[in-house]
């Protein structure tokens, strides 16, 4: 978004859309989140699409290398013990779990996003049984309505689709469960993720939290508000790279009951124990946990390392920049914008083509 003269422009409208890279860098001499910069390799652009894939930070680099030329080229096989690869999908799923505010044991780091949601949506939809209904976001991210279709038919149930802000009217004792996501990922729009788990729950209904906005970008809080389930993607505001893994959380209080469709693999003292033994286990085990379906994917979790911009310190300063950007660069006026509490990091593109790629053409 930079132009042959330094200045930072937006493509849309006839004035006042210039913010000079001069008036930028003097913000930044002053934001406390500055040095994080640092902390990633960047090419000398500005970059807006950490919603889509994250910039690569500078630890990775060595943390692949190690991985690569110590663990696999000489330790080989017996990495899986003694660099304990056989935990990495729970040892990062916890660190996952420090950004979305659960407590360890809850979340593992694996599989894709779509898969885990595939999981989620079935275990929470037999954790209903004798509820038809899925409800779930009408301009939800196509997967995720692919997939609740998918698991409606599958189980022989229905979907609903509905705006978020309609839920309180579709919430009935036949809803099993309410799948969406945090963030509306077009517009960046933040919904309620407390009231609206709370009023699910008042229904009777299991809710699927959808992190794949909102994770990284801004404090999310599942423990305390008593989500059930969620997922989430690692490319994004985690920062782990193209095809990074994605995560599932089962609050703690359904890991008994929550019986995923694909079998996982269980470590347990040191024992690798696959598949259906999890069922028996249950019984005698009081840290059952998900764990990975197949084998663990390790580079993509050497990647999946993003604890800087989830944490609530950037928050504010994030917001201020989306600001900033929204009004200054893409020259949306105040009825335009989403009130900035109830937004992420994005910049709400949706009513005017704005976007300058760089060629100076519209997007
Ligand atoms: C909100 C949301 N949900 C689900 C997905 C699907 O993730 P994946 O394709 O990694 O399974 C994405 C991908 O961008 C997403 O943005």
């Amino acid at each position: 978004m930079s132009s042959d003269t330094g200045e930072f422009v937006g493509a849309y409208g006839s004035g006042g859309l210039a913010c000079s890279a001069e008036a930028a860098r003097a913000a930044d001499e002053h934001d406390e989140l500055a040095s994080a910069r640092q902390l990633f390799t960047l090419p000398d652009t500005i970059y807006l699409d950490g919603n889509s894939l994250g910039a690569l930070p500078v630890a990775v680099g060595p943390a692949v290398t190690d991985l690569m030329d110590r663990q696999w080229g000489q330790q080989l096989i017996t990495s899986w013990n003694v660099n304990d690869w056989w935990r990495l999908p729970g040892r990062v799923g916890d660190r996952i779990g420090r950004l979305i505010g659960a407590a360890a044991g809850q979340v593992m780091c694996g599989d894709s996003t779509s898969v885990q949601l595939f999981q989620a949506l079935v275990a929470a939809c037999r954790m209903r049984p004798g509820r038809g209904t899925i409800l779930t976001d009408a301009d939800g991210f196509p997967t995720d309505q692919y997939l609740a279709d998918a698991v409606a038919e599958l189980l022989e149930l229905k979907v609903v689709r509905l705006h978020p802000g309609e839920l309180a009217a579709h919430l009935s004792d036949d809803v099993a469960v309410v799948s969406l996501s945090q963030v509306d990922y077009r517009t960046g729009e933040l919904f309620d993720a407390a009231a609206i788990t709370e009023a699910v729950h008042a229904a009777g209904a299991l809710m699927v939290w959808d992190l794949c906005h909102s994770a990284g970008a801004l404090p999310v809080e599942l423990d305390a508000i008593q989500a059930d389930f969620a997922v989430g993607c690692s490319y994004k505001y985690l920062n782990g790279g193209p095809g990074a893994p994605g995560y599932i959380y089962i609050a703690a209080r359904h890991l008994d009951a929550a019986v995923l469709p694909l079998p996982h693999q269980q470590v347990i003292d040191g024992d690798l124990v696959v598949g259906v033994v999890r069922t028996l286990l249950a019984h005698v085990h009081p840290h059952r946990r998900a764990e990975q379906i197949g084998r663990v994917e390790l580079v993509g979790k050497r990647l999946a390392r993003g604890e800087v911009a989830g944490s609530s310190p950037v928050r504010p300063g994030v917001l201020a920049l989306a600001d900033r950007l929204q009004v200054e660069a893409v020259g949306f006026d105040g009825g335009h914008r989403l009130q900035l509490e109830r937004r992420i990091t994005g910049i709400d593109a949706r009513r005017r083509r704005v976007v300058d790629m760089g060629q100076g053409d519209q997007a």
